[in-house]
């Protein structure tokens, strides 16, 4: 399969659809804090992404299983990604929390995540947080024109193990656009040189998948829900990438950060 190549009307669409997707994470993340339940942040989560005129891209989104149920994805502590939010799941001192929003806007989707603490959290698993967000900005310096997806895998993979941590092998980053899923994969793990040749114009969901302890996962009975298999904590960061002749370009970024923006 090919990678879409968007034109200036796609990329100005995608340019929306991402800041909208970035907007409404980023009014959710004052809101975790302990006691609150992830059912509180889906629909404030809901409320945002109806607000900002977009739609979620989850919502009755199929896999290969049952249509997802809920407009976000939250994800505390073993959760890796695709935990359904619950009014009985109480967030607690010293969890993590993962935020995954992906929205439709004018037929293109933007797609992004962030893990944060909750409260007062080990050291350990705030480096966790820390170790996987920044290799999330090392793929992302890896996504230009000219490179391969596998230069992107193999940096992750390479800072994340060189923390001692494990990358998540079961779940991938993806090309995004006017749909959820497009071509490439992009895996968390890999060999540099290898994997499809970056091209301007492609939009790529960058997203690591990082465990405390070992790589495997498995989806719980809901269908959905990730989690790892030791039980250990996991952390997700997710932006939405632009390729260009003058590098990679964060796509996934608040309208209230934009020059010019009014939101
Ligand atoms: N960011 C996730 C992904 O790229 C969001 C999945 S939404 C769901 O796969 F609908 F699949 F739950
Ligand atoms: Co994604």
């Amino acid at each position: 399969m090919t990678i879409p190549i968007k034109n200036k009307e796609g990329i100005a669409r995608m340019r929306e659809a991402c800041a909208i997707a970035a907007t409404v994470l980023d009014k959710l993340k004052p809101l975790v804090r302990p006691g609150i339940t992830t059912q509180d942040l889906e629909e404030a989560g809901r409320d945002w992404i109806a607000r900002l005129g977009a739609r979620s891209a989850c919502y009755g989104y199929r896999g290969s299983n049952r249509p997802y149920p809920a407009h976000t994805c939250i994800s505390v502590n073993e959760e890796v990604v695709h935990g359904i939010p619950s009014f009985r799941r109480v967030l607690h001192d010293g969890d993590v929390v993962s935020l995954d929003i992906v929205v439709w806007h004018n037929g293109y989707v933007g797609d992004n995540a962030f893990t944060m603490p909750v409260g007062a959290v080990d050291p350990t698993v705030l480096k966790l947080l820390r170790v996987t967000r920044e290799a999330l900005d090392l793929g992302i310096r890896e996504a230009v024109v000219g490179n391969r997806i596998g230069d992107i895998s193999a940096t992750i993979q390479r800072y994340v193990e060189g923390h001692g941590f494990s990358v998540v092998r079961d779940m991938v980053g993806h090309g995004v656009g006017t749909s959820m899923h497009e071509p490439p994969e992009i895996p968390n793990f890999g060999r540099k040189g290898t994997g499809e040749k970056i091209k301007p114009g492609m939009t790529l969901a960058i997203e690591p998948m990082v465990n405390l302890g070992g790589h495997r996962t498995k989806i719980l009975s809901d269908g959905w829900t990730c989690v790892t298999a030791d039980g250990s904590p996991s952390a997700h960061f997710e932006h939405t990438v632009l390729t260009t002749e003058n590098g990679p370009e964060i796509l996934t970024v608040p309208l209230a950060q934009i020059p010019g923006s009014v939101s």
